[in-house]
């Protein structure tokens, strides 16, 4: 009887331990966690590199500055058949990836090609593009580079970390490969004679040579030269990735991807208003943040740095080393390096920061400890004589800190701290790597949309110097008055 009874229980529990497997198989197609938050949030956000026309590239729309191209209007699509809002986020190529890894995308579409490595790290769709590499030229090269093997001692660029860059690694034999962050710096330095060669995708190639007519895709066909387009969907995406494919074979099966093409074109080439007239408005906002930054940065900067060089100063062991082990760290590494800690790091951490704000929290961070520097210098310039005089008429430490060092501490700190302001405007052009619209970053978008390389960048050179300029001047007349205060 007990027998029986046993015998049941197992043949229950077996069967259920080989049924439920099933069950959450099927449950888990419906539905997954990346899926789950799209919906929630009503958003889907793809990260794509905007550097690549017809696919994803900036345009004047209305005037005003937009991304788009046939991938966005893909992104458009799968947006609309999830019944959500299109998010779209842009970055370096190379920091797609990482940027899915940590749930700062939902999708990749941005010409991408489901090759093994990236099939490791990522599920891809069904491709939805099948294209040709080339070779970008100079039109007055054109005779000498006819096959693979002309660029045999010679420097050719690609963009980082794709597979044009392995391509030209592979295939082009003897020749150096340049690998650069954007496509528009591809084609500047092939503009500028700074290498031969660019290896590109096709219809990319075809938009490039269009706008700057010095330049002709050649005729040059490499052996592993044709590869696929898919999104790319995080691997704990799968009912997603299932999702998207249904829209993928539907652009597919009607051909949408070459309407989405022809109506990019269409951005790509209405040509009317001046340059200034079209891209002014870039730069007047780009330097409105790369102001807000540096103020942001700066005036928090102060505060930590003020904490920071009290910390450094005081008697108290344990703060003093806090303070010198954050200072040597923060001055020993790379402000790129601290920003892409602050970006991915705020991420891994579940903290949804975006990246106005991971770029401000990184500025200030770093400003911080030269700041720190400069407070504690700013004090012990202070004839240490003082401190004694003061103490011996009778004053404590903090008296004689607060009534007779500090305010001649000031006058040295002060002037310092304008410089560190000046420096924060150069550096925070970093922070354009995590796509905060500043300076720099609309640079990258007035090359983008205009074709042209090179001429954006002076501007922004002198927009920098304008800023830099005038603030040093405003700190001069300051360090006049103090000094004649003496
Ligand atoms: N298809 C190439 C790759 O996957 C290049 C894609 C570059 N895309 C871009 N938006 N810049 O490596």
């Amino acid at each position: 009887m007990k027998n029986k009874i046993l015998k049941k229980v197992v043949a229950i529990l077996v069967g259920i331990s080989f049924i439920t497997p099933f069950f959450t198989q099927i449950k888990a197609a419906e539905t997954d966690a990346v899926l789950e938050n799209i919906q929630k949030k009503g958003k889907l956000t793809i990260g794509l590199s905007a550097d690549y026309p017809p696919y994803e590239f900036h345009a004047t729309v209305d005037g005003k500055d937009k991304v788009v191209g046939a991938d966005v209007s893909m992104g458009e699509k799968i947006a609309k058949d999830l019944g959500v809002e299109l998010v779209v986020e842009e970055l370096g190529f190379d920091a797609l990836l990482g940027s899915m890894k940590t749930g700062k995308v939902d999708l990749i579409i941005s010409g991408m090609s489901p090759t093994p490595e990236r099939q490791k790290e990522v599920n891809f769709t069904d491709p939805y593009i099948r294209i040709q590499q080339k070779v970008l030229i100079r039109k007055t090269d054109a005779e000498k580079y006819k096959n693979i093997t002309d660029f045999n001692g010679k420097k050719v660029a690609a963009q980082k970390q794709t597979t044009q860059e392995a391509l030209a690694q592979n295939e082009l034999v003897g020749s150096t490969v340049v690998s650069l962050q954007k496509v528009t710096d591809v084609v500047l330095n092939l503009q500028n004679n700074k290498v031969d060669g660019a290896v590109i995708e096709g219809p990319v190639a075809e938009a490039y040579a269009l706008q700057n007519p010095q330049l002709m895709v050649s005729d040059i066909t490499f052996a592993d030269g044709e590869s696929d387009m898919a999104i790319a969907v995080s691997k704990d995406a799968p009912a997603l990735l299932a999702k998207v494919n249904e829209t993928v074979k539907e652009i597919n099966d009607q051909n949408l991807m070459e309407t989405y093409k022809q109506e990019a074109a269409q951005y790509m080439f209405h040509d009317d208003s001046s340059f200034l007239e079209k891209y002014g408005m870039n730069y007047v906002k780009g330097a409105g943040y790369t102001i807000f930054l540096a103020f942001v940065g700066v005036l928090f900067g102060a505060l930590l740095g003020t904490l920071l060089a009290l910390m450094k100063l005081s008697q108290t062991k344990v703060f003093r080393w806090i303070a010198a082990i954050y200072i040597e760290y923060v001055r020993g590494t790379p402000l790129l390096v601290q920003i892409f800690l602050v970006y991915f790091g705020s991420a891994a951490l579940n903290l949804e920061l975006n990246a106005l704000t991971a770029g401000c929290i990184a500025l200030f961070l770093n400003s911080g400890a030269y700041v720190a520097e400069i407070i504690r210098a700013g004090i012990q310039a202070v004839n240490k004589g003082q401190l004694e005089a003061a103490r011996s008429l009778g004053m404590t430490q903090q008296q004689s800190m607060k009534k007779i060092i500090l305010p001649q501490a000031i006058k040295n700190i002060l002037p310092a701290l304008g410089n560190e302001f000046v420096t924060v405007i150069k550096e925070s052009s970093v922070v354009s790597v995590i796509g905060v619209s500043e300076l720099m970053f609309q640079a990258g978008v007035v090359q983008g949309a205009s074709f042209k390389p090179f001429l954006p960048i002076v501007l922004v050179s002198i927009v920098y110097f304008i800023l830099t300029f005038t603030l040093s001047r405003v700190i001069g007349v300051a360090e006049r008055r103090m000094s004649s205060s003496d």
